[in-house]
Parts: C-alpha cells; sequence; structure tokens
C-alpha cells in the first residue's frame, strides 16, 4: 500500500449530528488538535465496517474560526460502501479517528470571476468556497442542482448568505441545469469549480473543451461513488500475482485488490490523480469510468483504469472479469 498524502492523524469527540435530508447527515467533531481549514478540504475518517477497518473521505463543509470544531456531512447513498452507514451511527461523544485536512481541491483566490457548480451531496465541497468567495467579495455565482428541494441540503443557508448570486435547478420542478448554456454564459477569465456526479462533471468538461477555454480554468472534485452504472459485482484478476478476487458492490477495486494482499499504488482515492492506475489486459463486460482523470479518448480506448473508482458491469447476459497489470 502506498500513498503520497502527508498524513497526520489525530482524534476527534463528536459534537453533534443532524439529518439534513432523508439521505445526509451532518456530523460535527470537535478536534483534539485545531487546525486551519480551506475551502475544498477534506478529510479521511478511520472506521470500523464489519470485521475491518476501513477510510472514507468527507469534505469539510464549515470548521470553526479557532478550527477546532468541523463539520462534514454524510451521503447515505443506496449503494453505500458501508462508510456512511458507520458515520450515520456516530452519536454525540463518540471518539474518533481523522487525519488532518487535506485539500485536492483548492479554491485559488485572484480569478475575475467564479462560478460554483454543485450537484446533490457535491454541495458539501462548495459551501464553504461560496463562503470564503463572499468574504473576501470576490465576484462569484453559484449554480445548485438536484433532483429535488427535500434532498438538496443547505438551500435556506444558501439562499440566505447568497441571495441572487445562487441558482437553484432543481429536476423534479423541471428546472434542470443545462450545462451547455451554463458553460457558454460563462465570462473567459472565469474559474469554474465543479463537485457532483460524474454525469455533471463530465458535461462541464465537454462544454468546456466545446467553448475553446483553458481546462485549467475548470477544477472538479467528484465522490467516488458515483459512476455511468449500478455497481455489481465483478471478478479481477492478476495473473501475475496468481492472485483473483471478486469486488462487491459495495467496495472498490482498490480495496478489493489490497484486501486480497496486492500491494497498491493510490493517492487520492477517489478518481482524480491517476496513480491507482491499472492496465486492462482482458475484460469480460465494459468499464465504467468514474474517474475525472482520463479523457473522453483514453476511457473509450478500454486499456486503463483507475481502481480506486472505476468498475466493471457485464454486459447483456454476460459475466463482468478483468484482467489486469498493475503499473
Ligand atoms: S488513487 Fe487517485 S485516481 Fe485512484
Amino acid at each position: 500500500m502506498a500513498s503520497s498524502h502527508q498524513e497526520v492523524w489525530q482524534g476527534g469527540t463528536v459534537a453533534s449530528t443532524r439529518q439534513l435530508t432523508p439521505e445526509i447527515r451532518r456530523v460535527e467533531i470537535d478536534v483534539d488538535s485545531p487546525i486551519r481549514v480551506d475551502p475544498g478540504a477534506h478529510i479521511d475518517v478511520r472506521l470500523r465496517i464489519g470485521e475491518t477497518e476501513e477510510r472514507r473521505s468527507y469534505s469539510v463543509v464549515e470548521a470553526s474560526p479557532d478550527g477546532a470544531r468541523i463539520a462534514v456531512s454524510v451521503y447515505l447513498s443506496p449503494v453505500s460502501r458501508g462508510g456512511a452507514a458507520a458515520m450515520n451511527a456516530l452519536r454525540p461523544g463518540d471518539r474518533v479517528a481523522l487525519t488532518q485536512p487535506m485539500n485536492d481541491f483548492p479554491l485559488r483566490v485572484g480569478a475575475a470571476q467564479y462560478v460554483l457548480v454543485a450537484g446533490g451531496v457535491g454541495v458539501t465541497a462548495i459551501y464553504g468556497m461560496a463562503a470564503r468567495l463572499k468574504a473576501i467579495g470576490a465576484d462569484y455565482r453559484m449554480v445548485y442542482a438536484g433532483r429535488s428541494r427535500p434532498l438538496m441540503a443547505y438551500l435556506d443557508d444558501l439562499r440566505d448568505a447568497h441571495g441572487d448570486r445562487l441558482s437553484v435547478h432543481v429536476r423534479d420542478e423541471s428546472t434542470s441545469l443545462s450545462v451547455p448554456d451554463l458553460i457558454d454564459s460563462v465570462e473567459p477569465g472565469t474559474e469554474v469549480y465543479v463537485c457532483g456526479p460524474i454525469r455533471l462533471m463530465d458535461a462541464v468538461r465537454r462544454a468546456w473543451l466545446e467553448r475553446g477555454l483553458p481546462i485549467a480554468d475548470v477544477r472538479m472534485e467528484t465522490f467516488g461513488n458515483s459512476g455511468w452504472f449500478e455497481a455489481k459485482e465483478f471478478t479481477v484478476r492478476i495473473p501475475a500475482l496468481d492472485l483473483e478476487t471478486r469486488v462487491g458492490p459495495d467496495q472498490s477495486m482498490l480495496e478489493a485488490l489490497e484486501a486480497a494482499g496486492a500491494d497498491m499504488m493510490y493517492d487520492c482515492r477517489k478518481g482524480e490523480c491517476g496513480l491507482c492506475e491499472v492496465r486492462v489486459s482482458a475484460l469480460e463486460g465494459e468499464i465504467d469510468h468514474r474517474d475525472v482523470f482520463y479523457s473522453e479518448r483514453q476511457r473509450s480506448a478500454r486499456e486503463k483504469m483507475c481502481c480506486c473508482v472505476s468498475r466493471v458491469v457485464p454486459a447483456a447476459g454476460g459475466s463482468a472479469v478483468v484482467t489486469i497489470v498493475t503499473t
């Protein structure tokens, strides 16, 4: 196992929990060693899931000014990998192990304009960015898209804080976000920050490239349980290690390979850095690319995948088996 993060673990005590929507719960933690939390930061929490200890990443929604209390939001998806259930079970007074904040999605201060785009629970990463941009008097707007208002966390808070700078798009109200229209409306020199499901980020990236805008000005963060297809069990083989293991619907390929004893490289575990890349030497089924690392062309080549998030789904009536070479 390997990671390039300089991780510092510490303890924390759950201060409060609150259900924000039927699917999203806010958990506030008093950390043992207060530290500055910048917008876009996340923490990893070590959780006991069944017989094993696993780690999960959560965006820091807010932190107290002294950094002593942080708030994260936990999404309990229908295909939750067990971590959300463990987080949801936390109660005030419980102790947790967590990393210091890490930031793979930093907000760059100094752009002429900003557009922040949140899809669903992606709002948890965008929330703090909007607050920071407001605090420094930046020219920004925030776009928040969801399925229905009762499922959209922090909606009232955001409306109160950002007023007309916030636009809300709700699928059940037939006001779904048109990504091409949004990107068409962006002035050159604007920086765009997106956090949401893979389909949203993919649409933003396509529209951005079609407009010929610099890709460095669009920054994205995903959450690894969002894919193009429903997560199903599949099999992964590494002939060089004489290894074959099953990847359950509620675990990642990286987790399954680690559990089977493979020594894997990784960093973000969120489909962003590419460090967990494996080469595909044989494939039965289709790759469900869930990363934001590869280009469209790289994905369609079906030669590589980010095993921390991407999966294999069976072709109609067939099986799902991938044979890989670790790099
Ligand atoms: S570990 Fe970063 S993309 Fe997989």
